[in-house]
């Protein structure tokens, strides 16, 4: 069936991931992907895809309803794929108000447009909302996330999204509208901006530059690759059903020290370093203010339901992610210098 689908934050790091396999894999369905090109928007993740014939980008913010009434209405949006937010915990600390405009009411705005284009009639259409395990809060014992964990919010980031997770479950239970929301644990991979911990590490290393591990290096995340991350949403998105939760994790949880000498002895291996000597560059900072210990999602429920799985073993990912950064220096450099903003001025205006 045919589809026009509008993926917001297409050209973030999972956004881009999941256009490209919705492009390459889909050839019948239309794919509109907003971004309003914040510093963490990049073009450059989308080379491969961006003449296709089914590909259209729209530069907007989701604050603007006047844009996305445009959007709705040029190219017939059936379906919403919806991924923009702002992402960094430690940005949130600095500046919260950034998280509620666009996470909060960005996501709202988005949803008011949507029952609007669709007319409350709702049957053929989705509204698939991105989020993270960290709405579920921090974990103390060895328990796990599952989809009816209570909300728990410590960051001001987690507490956007789950202000966001309860909105668009409002709108379905208030309006009707068909929802899916989907949670996930930390992702890694190719193109992932380099103020997240392992594309930090893996360019610190690389520049022989001190490695900042917060507190202890205690704190445990459940890490995904993010292409699997891509291909559950998909899952989701074609049969998931409407009004459920669905978590995705990696059955992978690994404390942040430990994370980050696998890091350091692989890189010895590939630059040809003497073993131990990237480790030297791991320097304990100060601990993030209401650093969150241990997230862990128990993924047994679209396991069984919907048949996904992580396709990868970590330490495959990481050997392809660190690979990927040596190998795309030019991505890489374009992105620590800022250069990868002009990247929209000259391809897309003219
Ligand atoms: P990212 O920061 O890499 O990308 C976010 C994208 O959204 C960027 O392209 C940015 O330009 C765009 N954007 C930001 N504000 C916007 C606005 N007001 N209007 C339009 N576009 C805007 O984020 P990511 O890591 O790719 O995360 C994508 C989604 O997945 C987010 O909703 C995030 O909460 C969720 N998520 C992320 C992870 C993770 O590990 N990174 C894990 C689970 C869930
Ligand atoms: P991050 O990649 O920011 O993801 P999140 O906070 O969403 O889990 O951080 C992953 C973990 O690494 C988290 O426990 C914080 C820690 N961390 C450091 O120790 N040093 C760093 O420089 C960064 C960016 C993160």
């Amino acid at each position: 069936m045919k589809k026009s689908i509008l993926i917001t934050g297409g050209a973030g790091f999972i956004g881009s991931h999941v256009v490209k396999l919705f492009v390459e894999k889909y050839p019948n369905y239309q794919i509109v992907n907003l971004d309003a090109l914040t510093y963490a928007g990049n073009l450059e993740n989308l080379r491969e895809i961006e003449g296709a014939s089914n590909y259209k980008f729209v530069k907007a913010d989701i604050q603007d309803s006047k844009s996305l009434e445009k959007i709705f209405n040029t190219y017939q949006i059936s379906d919403v794929i919806h991924l923009a937010a702002e992402s960094h915990v430690d940005r949130s600390i600095t500046d919260p108000l950034a998280f509620v405009m666009t996470n909060v009411i960005g996501t709202v705005n988005l949803l008011n447009v949507a029952k609007a284009a669709w007319k409350e009639n709702y049957h053929d259409h989705l509204f698939y909302h991105v989020s993270t395990d960290e709405v579920y809060g921090s974990l103390h014992d060895d328990s796990y996330f599952l989809e009816t964990t209570a909300y728990d919010p410590q960051s001001p980031y987690s507490a956007s999204k789950a202000s966001s997770d309860h909105f668009v479950r409002a709108y379905a239970n208030t309006y009707k509208m068909r929802t899916v929301v989907s949670n996930c644990s930390n992702n890694y991979g190719p193109n992932h901006f380099p103020e997240k911990l392992i594309p930090l590490c893996i360019n610190n290393i690389k520049n022989n530059k001190p490695l900042p591990i917060y507190g202890k290096g205690e704190n445990v995340r459940d890490w995904l690759y993010v292409k699997d991350h891509a291909r559950a949403i998909d899952t989701v998105f074609h049969k998931g059903k409407a009004g459920e939760t669905y978590n995705i994790g990696g059955f992978n949880e690994w404390k942040n020290i430990d994370i980050v000498r696998l890091l350091c002895k692989k890189m010895d291996e590939k630059l040809g370093r003497e073993p131990g000597t990237s480790e030297q560059l791991i320097t304990f900072v100060k601990d993030r203010a209401g650093h969150d210990l241990r997230y862990a999602i128990d993924a047994t429920k679209i396991q069984k339901e919907l048949g996904w799985e992580p396709s990868l073993q970590f330490e495959e990912g990481i050997e392809i992610t660190i690979d990927w950064y040596l190998a795309n220096e030019e991505w890489l450099k374009n992105v620590t210098t800022g250069a990868y903003q002009d990247y929209y001025e000259q391809h897309y205006t003219s």
